[in-house]
């Protein structure tokens, strides 16, 4: 059945999931602010431009609020829903507790994707789980829907992982290029190379990770040697206190 999918916030991420969002074949409204990005929704993907929020509101079934955090609370004080609406938050570190009272009578569900919906590639947390959300986000990537809110805040600073596997991927293509290889193929060789590890930790979920590694890292081989210097200088401790800083802070 169509949908009409309403949108508050036409900045960067919306930008990213629209092309997969469209494959609904759902008619999407959207808000005029960011006005490059609305226009750009407009004229690429057929979105309706609207200047004012409540009406956007009164049409959708479904109103996806991706305004930034701070402003995601006094945005939805200003507006009048209905029992039948579902308002879709990807507004990171605003919880049920803040949201849920400015959105009633309508439907709080949260979801957490990343850029990479743009390729259909975003693990995309959802909770509570919800038919119609997950319809919507499915083009995005694999739709990942939590049992509980409480695993929404550390769940979700995996976005962030995101970012910061992209820096390390960054650092490692610079050094094989600061070695003589042509930066582009440098790029793509470290790029695919991770997309292969998570590829082979995705698709083998009955081996631990601990096996997965262990399997390369035999004695004397190199896998093992460069482990034994990413441990001694205790690498991956700092990856796990970024988390925690977030999560802490969230
Ligand atoms: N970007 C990501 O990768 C990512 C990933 C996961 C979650 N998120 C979450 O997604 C949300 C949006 O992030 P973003 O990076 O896309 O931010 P953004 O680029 O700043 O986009 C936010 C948009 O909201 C608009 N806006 C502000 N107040 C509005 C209002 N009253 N009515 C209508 N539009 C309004 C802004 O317009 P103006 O420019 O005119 O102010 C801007 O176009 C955030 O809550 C963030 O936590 C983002």
């Amino acid at each position: 059945m169509t949908q009409t999918i309403g949108i508050i916030g036409a900045g960067h991420l919306i930008r990213h999931m629209m092309p997969a969002m469209v494959k609904t074949g759902y008619r999407f409204i959207v808000s005029e602010r960011g006005r490059a990005t609305s226009e750009h929704l407009a004229g690429h993907y057929g979105a309706e431009i609207y200047t004012d929020n409540q009406a956007i509101v009164n049409e959708a079934d479904i109103v996806i609020l991706a305004v930034r955090p701070f402003d995601a609370v006094s945005v939805c004080e200003g507006l009048t829903f209905q029992p039948r609406q579902t308002v879709l938050s990807l507004c990171a570190g605003i919880g049920s507790g803040e949201l849920g009272p400015a959105i009633e009578p309508g439907r709080l569900v949260m979801a957490m994707p990343v850029v990479a919906a743009q390729f259909g590639e975003s693990p995309t947390l959802l909770y509570p789980d919800d038919e119609p959300c997950r319809h919507l986000l499915g083009p995005c990537g694999p739709v990942l829907a939590l049992s509980s809110e409480a695993d929404f805040g550390p769940a979700s600073t995996i976005a962030c992982y995101y970012g910061w596997v992209q820096e390390l991927i960054g650092e490692m293509t610079g050094w094989v290029s600061d070695h003589g290889v042509d930066p582009d193929t440098a790029r793509l060789l470290v790029a695919q190379m991770t997309r292969a590890a998570a590829t082979t930790v995705r698709e083998r979920p009955n081996d631990s990770i601990r096996a997965l590694v262990d399997e390369l890292a035999t004695p004397r081989s190199f896998t093992l040697k460069g482990l034994e210097v990413l441990r001694e200088a205790d690498a991956f401790t700092p990856w796990k206190k970024a988390a925690a800083a977030l999560f802490e802070k969230g």
